[in-house]
C-alpha cells in the first residue's frame, strides 16, 4: 500500500533534513501508531504520504514514496486522495464549510458520490464518531475537540483505502480519545483500512496498533510489534515518551528476574502475569511449607 524508498526531504529554506533515508514498506490492512518527541518528523513522514510534500510544500525532495503502487510525485493531490484519507493536526486549517454536515458532504460532492449515497455516509460517519446531534451545527461555535471528530468523520466517510491521523485526538479527553480508536479499529476491521496515526498516547497505540514505529530526529530509529518495540522501555523514556504503567511494571519485574514473558499490552494482560507471579511464589511457599513437614 506504502512503499518508501530512500526517502529524504528539506523544507524550503531549511539546511536540516525534516526526514532522512526513509525506508518504509507498509501493506493493507496495517494499523500502524507513530510516536516520537516533537520535530521528529512525524508529521512530515504524514504528508509525503497524502502528497501534501511535494504538492504544497516546496522544499529538497530525494528518494520516491509509492502509494497504490503509483509514485506521488506523478499523482496529482486529486488522485492521492481518491486512495488515501487525512486528518491534519490542525482541524481549523482542514475546515472549508461553515457547517457541520455540508463539511462531511464536500468531499462526497467532490467524489461524485451520488445523493442517497452521501445522505446515508452523512448519517454513518457522524454516529461512529459520536457527533450525530452536532450535525446542523456551525463548524466555528465547535469545541476544538468536535472540529477534530468532524475532520475525522469527514474522512471517514470517504472510505479511503488508507487513512492517515496525525495527532487527531491531541484536543479530546481519555473518553473520546479511546472512542476514536474504537472506530478506527472498527474501520481497519470492517473494510481492511490501512490505517497510519500519529499519537502521544502511548497507552492507546500500544492496545489498538499491531505496529509502532518511533521516530528521532527524522528517522525510524524502532519500527516492529507493538510488544517488541516496548521492550526499548529505556530508549522511550529517553525520548521523553511515558511508557504505559504495564510496561514501567513488567519492566521492573523483568530486572528483578520474576519474570521473562511479552510485554502486556493492557491491564487485563498484565493481570494475568502479575497472577501468575503471586501463583507461582504461592507454590514455592507451600512447596517450602511441605518440605518443612
Ligand atoms: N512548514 C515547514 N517549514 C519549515 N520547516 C518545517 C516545516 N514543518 C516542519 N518543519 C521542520 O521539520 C522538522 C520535522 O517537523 P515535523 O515533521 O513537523 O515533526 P513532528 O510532527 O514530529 O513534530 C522540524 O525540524 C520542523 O521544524
Ligand atoms: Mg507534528
Amino acid at each position: 500500500m506504502i512503499r518508501f524508498n530512500n526517502v529524504s526531504f528539506a523544507y524550503e529554506g531549511s539546511e536540516e533534513l525534516a526526514v532522512r533515508n526513509i525506508n518504509l514498506h507498509i501493506d493493507k490492512g496495517e494499523f500502524v501508531g507513530i510516536i516520537g518527541p516533537s520535530g521528529a518528523g512525524k508529521s512530515t513522514l504524514v504528508s509525503l504520504i497524502n502528497g501534501v510534500i511535494p504538492h504544497f510544500h516546496r522544499g529538497d525532495y530525494y528518494g520516491e514514496v509509492l502509494v497504490c503502487g503509483k509514485d506521488t510525485l506523478e499523482s496529482t493531490c486529486g488522485e492521492i486522495s481518491r486512495h488515501v484519507g487525512s486528518v491534519f493536526q490542525d482541524p481549523e486549517a482542514q475546515m472549508v464549510t461553515t457547517v457541520v454536515e455540508d463539511e462531511i458532504a464536500f468531499g462526497l460532492e467532490n467524489f461524485n458520490v451520488p445523493a442517497g449515497e452521501i445522505e446515508k455516509r452523512i448519517t454513518e460517519s457522524l454516529k461512529m464518531v459520536g457527533i450525530e446531534h452536532l450535525r446542523h451545527r456551525g463548524t466555528a461555535a465547535l469545541s476544538g475537540g468536535q472540529k477534530q471528530r468532524v475532520t475525522i468523520a469527514a474522512a471517514i466517510a470517504l472510505r479511503p483505502e488508507i487513512l492517515v491521523l496525525d495527532e487527531p485526538t491531541s484536543e479530546l479527553d481519555p473518553q473520546g480519545s479511546r472512542q476514536v480508536f474504537q472506530t478506527l479499529k472498527r474501520l481497519n476491521q470492517e473494510y481492511g483500512m490501512t490505517i497510519l496515526i500519529v499519537e502521544q498516547k502511548v497507552m492507546l497505540l500500544s492496545e489498538f496498533c499491531s505496529r509502532l514505529m518511533v521516530m528521532e530526529k527524522g528517522q525510524i530509529i524502532l519500527d516492529g510489534p507493538v510488544r517488541q518495540v516496548l521492550e526499548h522501555h529505556d530508549k522511550l523514556l529517553e525520548l521523553g515518551i511515558n511508557c504505559p504503567r504495564v510496561v514501567t511494571l513488567t519492566k521492573l519485574l523483568k530486572d528483578a528476574s520474576l519474570y521473562d514473558g511479552d510485554i502486556p499490552v493492557d491491564v487485563d494482560e498484565a493481570e494475568q502475569v502479575v497472577r501468575k507471579i503471586l501463583e507461582g511464589a504461592y507454590d514455592q511457599h507451600t512447596a517450602f511449607d511441605l518440605s518443612l513437614r
